[in-house]
Parts: C-alpha cells; structure tokens; sequence
C-alpha cells in the first residue's frame, strides 16, 4: 500500500534557532549533504532556501519515494536523493565532489530503534576525505539542558565526548590534525509547533571565517 505523504515542514524541526544558525551557514556553502531524508523536509526545506546542490540518501525506499515526489512537487530541482546506506552514499559523493567544495553536512540517519549509531563511521569517513567542513549531527545530548531530547544507542546517548573522540582519532590515524571546533544550543526555549526540542552538536574546521562568526552569537555554544 502506497505510504500516505505528510503535508510539507521546515526542516531542522522547525527549530527557529536551528533553522537560522543554519541558513548562515549555508549561505557560504557549495552544498548541503544528509544522511537519513525521512520524509524529505530538511532537504527540500534547504533546497527552497539556498541556490546550491541538495545530496540526500535514506536506506528505506518509501522514504526515498516520499523525498523524490515532494522535491517534484515543490519543482526543488536541485534535489538528488539517493537510495543508499548513509556510508555507501558519503562514499560515493566524495569521489564525486570537488576536494575544495564547502560542504555543510546534516547527519540524521537512524533507526526507529537506533540499533547502532553510524556517526562516529560517517565522521571518520568525512574527516579523512574533506580538507575544510561543517557538520551538524542531530539527536546529541546537552549537558545541562535536559529540555533538549537526545537518541541513545544500546543504553549509551549520543554525546559530545563520542563526537570529539571519532573526530580526533580519525585526524591522529591521518596525520592532520586540523583546528576542530565544536558547538551546541545556546538557547533554551521551544519554538517549533510540532516538534519538541532536539539536541544537536556542530562540527567545523577550515571555515576561519564561519568561527569567528558563530562565536560572535548568543545562540551557540562552543564545547572544548
Ligand atoms: C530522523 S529521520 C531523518 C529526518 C530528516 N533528516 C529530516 O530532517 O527531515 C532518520 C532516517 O534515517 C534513515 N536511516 C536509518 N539508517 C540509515 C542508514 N544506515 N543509511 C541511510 N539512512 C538511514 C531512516 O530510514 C530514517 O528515514
């Protein structure tokens, strides 16, 4: 039976803090990459916004499916969906993406049951390829802002500290160690109308330009 398609959302949540904190970040960008469409939102919510390429995958075709004919609907031309596993999917972009393109990254694939997280490979798989990124990586714990909701894998969330580890050592196993900064909610407040508060954690090195931007802002923090 054909899956019933949910009528269109911002994506990021709808998180109003999120939303522009990224549309800075992608006004510089040479493309937004996701892992995990879903229902195709962020994609096409991205896609609506910025003038660049839109990558998505999703391992589910009816997600796929969903993604493709509303970016049609929508005439979001410039949105690529992908049928793939998330690490087979970065794989393949990154021999196809010029080495010095910029590009933001959302990373949002898991299971209903988040039977594994894939962060700390698809990390390693973008750091050892990727000269200069962005990364967003959704559903990670905030210390000290338990309105934030966070996935946990077998009994472990996903944290800041998992974050940084994958990071580093990828960077140690490659000999470059790069000047990565990381980020989380500087606010607090709900603004979405349907979504409760997800916690999040930004990645950034080899954007000189982005860093002193986001520090200059209320609404991010940086994490050491
Ligand atoms: C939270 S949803 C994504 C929501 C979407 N990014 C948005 O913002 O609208 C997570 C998606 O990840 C997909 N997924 C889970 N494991 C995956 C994997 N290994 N590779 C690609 N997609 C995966 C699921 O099928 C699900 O549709």
């Amino acid at each position: 039976m054909p899956r019933k398609h949910a009528p269109d959302r911002p994506g990021f949540h709808g998180d109003k803090y999120l939303m522009e904190i990224m549309d800075l970040l992608l006004r510089g960008a040479d493309a937004f990459v996701e892992t995990g469409c879903n229902r195709g939102f962020t994609a096409c919510h991205v896609a609506g916004r910025h003038d660049i390429p839109v990558y998505t995958c999703d391992v589910r075709k009816p997600a796929v499916d969903e993604t493709i004919e509303r970016a049609e609907r929508l005439s979001l031309g410039s949105v690529h969906t992908h049928h793939k596993d998330s690490l087979a999917f970065l794989q393949h972009l990154h021999d196809e993406l010029p080495t010095e393109a910029l590009v933001v990254y959302h990373l949002d694939a898991h299971g209903p049951r988040n039977e594994e997280w894939i962060v700390p490979k698809e990390l390693a798989e973008i750091v050892s390829t990727r000269g200069k990124a962005v990364i967003l990586v959704d559903d990670v714990q905030v210390p000290g802002k338990p309105q934030f909701q966070n996935n946990v894998c077998k009994g472990v969330p996903y944290t800041h500290d998992i974050i940084k580890e994958a990071v580093f050592e990828t960077a140690k196993k490659n000999g470059r160690m790069l000047p990565f900064r990381f980020w989380q909610p500087g606010y607090e407040d709900k603004t979405s109308w349907f979504h409760p508060l997800v916690g999040w954690e930004l990645i950034t090195y080899g954007v000189g330009s982005i860093t002193r931007q986001l520090r200059g802002r209320a609404d991010v923090a940086e994490r050491s």
